[in-house]
């Protein structure tokens, strides 16, 4: 009798980089084949041969995407969105008029937007609260009333840092559901499902997909219960869902995930290092420093590194801060993050007049280029917008 396989008990990087093994059944292609069907033929018998009927449910690469995403959160279901906004908008859509929604008071900003928008429309009541001040979250909730608490860890831009478990509990005990955004920490680092979030929000535009070539969002969840199924109703209804190409690119971008994620923290924590203190920067914001107010938290809930996003408030004021982002020769002065290529952006300039960030404060994005060519392209735009 041949010996029965023994079960290997695969660390999430390992099925990251197979993307769960899916071996195509007719050709043995260890690429996925992309489903780019907008329709689906059915059997004899007129039912829907597998589960898929009509594209805007999301075909077979979207389900694959979707497979390896939930297994990465150690969670039971994900669903894609064609853009991360998308995917946040069809959470908020299940708020109904008298619903009370909580919120940090830095986020990212058209989330921000959104909320305001939604809630004046809807008759919606909304809670911003200080994400630095511990009992901010505790006192914000309104028991029976708040149906959504919103968090995002490390909070863009300034990079705080919320206790996902406390925002469980304090959410669970007045009946509300913790939803967190995770786009600059993803599952390779922080497993926010384990840690007691009922939903993880991805923009799959970043870290996840890593290639700056899609716009994506993923909704994911141990609980397939019944706002579950009206999330995905919803995404149905909107025509929301994320393409079939997208989610082939999403799928390779997910297998270096692991890699990418780990190389931009060890070249964001150099950076950190080697600019704090520097005579041309009043502050380093990085939670991998031990000077960061929220370092002993992300030690406990970022596993996998502290991430590649860190802001930096450049000495003098808005017009030096500009000025570092005009001269770099390596960093790339544009919008978005969580690339392979490293980016910088003036985020007052891209938020507007309204924005509460520092006119000092540049936003870096740090990529998995040789470190030392971007300390080297950080000091000498830095020594000329002196
Ligand atoms: C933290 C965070 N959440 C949500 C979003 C929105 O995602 P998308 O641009 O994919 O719609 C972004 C985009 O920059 C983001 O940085």
């Amino acid at each position: 009798m041949p010996k029965q396989p023994k079960q290997l008990n695969l660390s999430p990087a390992t099925r990251a980089a197979q993307a769960l093994h899916m071996i195509d059944e007719r050709t043995g292609a260890i690429s996925p084949m992309i489903d780019l069907s907008s329709t689906y033929a059915r059997d004899e018998n007129y039912d829907p041969r597998q589960s898929y009927i009509y594209g805007r449910d999301g075909g077979q690469t979207v389900k694959h995407a979707e497979a390896v995403l939930a297994n990465l959160e150690g969670g039971k279901a994900s669903l894609l969105f064609a853009s991360g906004m998308a995917a946040l908008v069809t959470l908020l859509e299940t708020l109904e008029s008298g619903d009370h929604v909580v919120a940090p008071q830095i986020m990212y900003h058209a989330g921000m937007t959104w909320i305001h928008r939604l809630c004046e429309k809807r008759g919606i009541e909304s809670t911003f609260f200080d994400q630095t001040d511990p009992a901010a979250l505790s006192n914000s909730v309104r028991s029976g009333k708040t149906k959504i608490i919103w968090i995002e860890t490390p909070t863009n831009p300034n990079w705080d840092i919320i206790d996902i478990s406390e925002a469980a509990n304090i959410a669970h005990a007045t009946g509300a559901i913790l939803a967190v955004d995770c786009t600059t920490s993803p599952p390779s680092t922080t497993q926010a499902l384990a840690l007691g979030a009922d939903i993880v929000f991805h923009s799959a535009t970043k870290y996840l997909n890593g290639h700056s070539d899609i716009t994506g969002g993923v909704l994911s969840t141990h609980n397939d219960n019944a706002l579950w199924k009206e999330l995905k109703d919803v995404r149905t209804m909107h025509g929301s869902v994320m393409a079939g190409f997208e989610a082939w690119l999403l799928i390779r971008g997910l297998r270096t995930l692991y890699l990418r994620y780990e190389r931009a923290s060890a070249n964001a924590l150099t950076l950190a290092k080697h600019f704090e203190g520097h005579k041309l920067i009043d502050a380093v914001l990085y939670p991998g420093l031990p000077a960061h107010p929220g370092h002993e938290i992300a030690k406990r809930q970022m596993t996998g590194g502290f991430g590649g996003m860190m802001s930096i408030l450049i000495k003098g004021g808005a017009a030096q801060a500009r000025d570092v982002s005009r001269f770099t020769q390596v960093f790339v002065p544009a919008t978005s993050l969580g690339g392979v290529e490293s980016l910088i952006e003036h985020r007052k300039a891209v938020e507007g007049p309204h924005s509460i960030v520092a006119d000092n404060l540049i936003r870096l994005s740090i990529g998995i280029e040789d470190v030392n060519d971007l300390v080297a392209d950080l000091e000498q735009a830095l020594e000329r917008a002196e």
